[in-house]
């Protein structure tokens, strides 16, 4: 099995995948809009015959008054490939190049509040933390855990060299100033997404 970084001409695999594996499909020019925005970020995994088993869609979410921050937009292994650790290294090669390309401090996600294997991966296997739940986010009306990971802590762990190591590292205010200076704002807000 091989996990390298995805590019436009695993586009159609990737979406077959996600096609076969869960009820949040998207169009192909939505996977293109991620290869082309942040072609370093989204992986596949795949077999010795070049077939794409797994894949993780990654982004950066741009918000200018936030700490830099990547987001998940879709995870997925085929079924005879699950519980080989590949969704785990999906995840943790995106993790470390959000860190190296783009100093993300953290990254998010949307699970379905019933998704066990999702959650369990997440929560115990990667230590995402639960932030909020957002009442009918899926359009069939459940709930999604949001949830985050900290990934100051993984590049520690994992001697990963970040892309610029003084804001990285530097320890965080509480809180930061709003707009016009007046009101505080605490860092870990809600994470606004357009749901797709
Ligand atoms: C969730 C999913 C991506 C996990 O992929 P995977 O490659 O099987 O996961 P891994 O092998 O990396 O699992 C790592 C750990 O996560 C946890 N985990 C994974 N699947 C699990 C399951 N079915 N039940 C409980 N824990 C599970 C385990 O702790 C596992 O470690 P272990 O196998 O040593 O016990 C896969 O089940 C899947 O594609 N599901 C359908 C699509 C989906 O739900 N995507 C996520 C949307 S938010």
């Amino acid at each position: 099995m091989n996990i390298r970084v995805a590019n436009v001409n695993d586009l159609q695999k990737i979406q077959a995948c996600n096609l076969l594996c869960l009820p949040e499909n998207y169009q192909l020019k939505y996977y293109m809009y991620h290869a082309l925005s942040w072609p370093l970020l989204s992986y596949v995994a795949e077999d010795n015959k070049g077939t794409v088993v797994g894949y993780v869609l990654a982004k950066m979410e741009e918000e200018s008054d936030d700490e830099p921050h990547g987001h998940i937009t879709s995870l997925a292994v085929k079924r005879t490939y699950r519980r080989l650790g590949l969704a785990q290294k999906l995840m943790d090669h995106t993790a470390r190049a959000m860190i190296e390309n783009y100093n993300a401090r953290y990254v998010s996600l949307h699970v379905r509040v019933s998704n066990r294997a999702a959650f369990s991966l997440y929560k115990h296997t990667l230590r995402f933390e639960i932030y909020e739940t957002e009442p009918k986010y899926y359009a069939d009306g459940e709930d999604a855990y949001a949830m985050k990971r900290s990934l100051v802590a993984f590049a520690k762990e994992n001697d990963v060299e970040p892309q610029d190591r003084n804001t990285f590292f530097a320890e965080k205010e509480k809180g930061r100033k709003g707009k016009k200076g007046e009101e505080k704002i605490p860092i870990t807000g809600k994470v606004e997404e357009v749901k797709s």
